[in-house]
């Protein structure tokens, strides 16, 4: 899964030919297909991580869930039962988490692609978590067949715009990404195994098996992290992750809060559930970065909650009436809401990680 500054706007959204989802309108929310430098990937130094990374590639190579996404009986019936807002809202959970795992595919299989010759590791490697977010899209296509329709994923692949970011910050996001992927699911699967008259459709009884591919996947990211010290030991890494952790975080709880419906749906309170998964993800980040944010702290989520509020506003004057240019000066301020928000959440203090390196958790 790669989705962390990422998720669709269902706004815009049409259909190309019968039961075929047009891709959404890309937004600043929109899940990104990312490239990199492949050369600087291959000329990586990972000498001081190699134990870490082979018992990785060994879990990975192991394919614990090779027969687990198989679709049983109980998928075989109607779901037109499920509808109206909850439908949309569903269809929407769907697409999002469709493509943001269709877009760590495409970025792991090129990866693999591009090292096959130079670091045979790596290239191993990223072709097994190819293997499992190739699985995870699809599944989740199926998913979406079962409600008339499926992500047309060949149109994504060459339509969609590839944002560069440097080796680094994909090393960055997509540990953060596959870390909170984990906690995303897992927080599902456990609030539906307590109240299972919510689990209204049985793609959710896959999530603890899948969350586990989620959390290798973190894991093999956290030793490619830990092998390259200028991520973890000087001043400037300490920027950068409170940096990423933060998009992360304000992205996730404007898609979550946004689509509250979901939630709703299947029992569970949205703002609540937020709140666990960036704490737990926070938690989790003290094992691959130098320093982790304050989530704790009194000004942490009442600052996301009016980024919320702001892209709220955002989303309406984005869907209203009027010029273009009308609705770009309305937005302004609601822009500069979330900037400010987000710069003093930035400046919040944050919890230094490395002083419990070597701490059992
Ligand atoms: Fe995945
Ligand atoms: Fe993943």
């Amino acid at each position: 899964m790669v989705n962390s500054i990422a998720s669709p706007d269902l706004a815009g959204s049409a259909t190309l030919r019968p039961g075929i989802k047009a891709p959404v309108q890309e937004t600043l929310l929109t899940p990104r297909f990312y490239t990199t430098d492949f050369d600087k990937v291959a000329q990586m130094d990972l000498s001081g991580q190699t134990t870490e990374l082979e018992s990785v590639l060994a879990e990975l190579r192991a394919d614990y869930n090779r027969h687990h996404f198989v679709r049983n009986a109980e998928f075989e019936q109607c779901w037109e039962h499920i509808d109206g807002e909850t439908r949309r809202a569903f269809i929407d959970f769907l697409e999002r988490s469709c493509t943001s795992e269709f877009s760590g595919f495409l970025l792991f299989k090129e990866l693999s692609r591009k090292l096959k010759d130079r670091n045979p590791l790596l290239s191993e490697a990223f072709a097994l978590l190819a293997r499992d977010e190739a699985r995870h899209a699809g599944f989740l296509n199926k998913a979406m067949a079962d409600f008339g329709l499926s992500l047309d994923l060949g149109y994504l692949t060459k339509k969609r715009t590839y944002t560069f970011f440097p080796p680094e910050w994909v090393i960055y996001t997509v540990f953060l990404s596959e870390k909170i992927g984990y906690w995303r699911y897992i927080l599902v699967h456990r609030h539906l195994e307590q109240h299972p008259e919510h689990r209204i459709y049985p793609l959710f009884r896959y999530f603890e098996n899948w969350c586990q591919d989620e959390n290798r996947h973190g894991d093999f990211f956290k030793a490619l992290l830990r092998s390259q010290p200028n991520l973890w030991n000087t001043w400037q890494s300490r920027l950068w992750v409170r940096f990423f952790l933060l998009t992360v975080f304000v992205t996730h709880t404007l898609t979550v809060l946004e689509r509250a419906d979901f939630y709703e749906s299947i029992g569970m309170d949205a703002r609540e559930y937020n709140k666990q998964v960036i704490h737990n993800t926070n938690e989790t980040s003290k094992k691959a970065f130098p320093s982790i944010l304050d989530t704790h702290h009194p000004e942490f989520f009442p600052r996301l909650e009016k980024c919320a509020i702001a892209n709220q506003k955002l989303t309406e004057i984005a869907n209203g009436q009027g010029f273009s240019l009308v609705k770009w000066l309305q937005k302004l301020p609601w822009i500069g809401v979330i900037i400010w928000q987000m710069l003093r959440l930035y400046l919040l203090p944050t919890i230094d990680a490395e002083k419990f390196r070597g701490q059992v958790y």
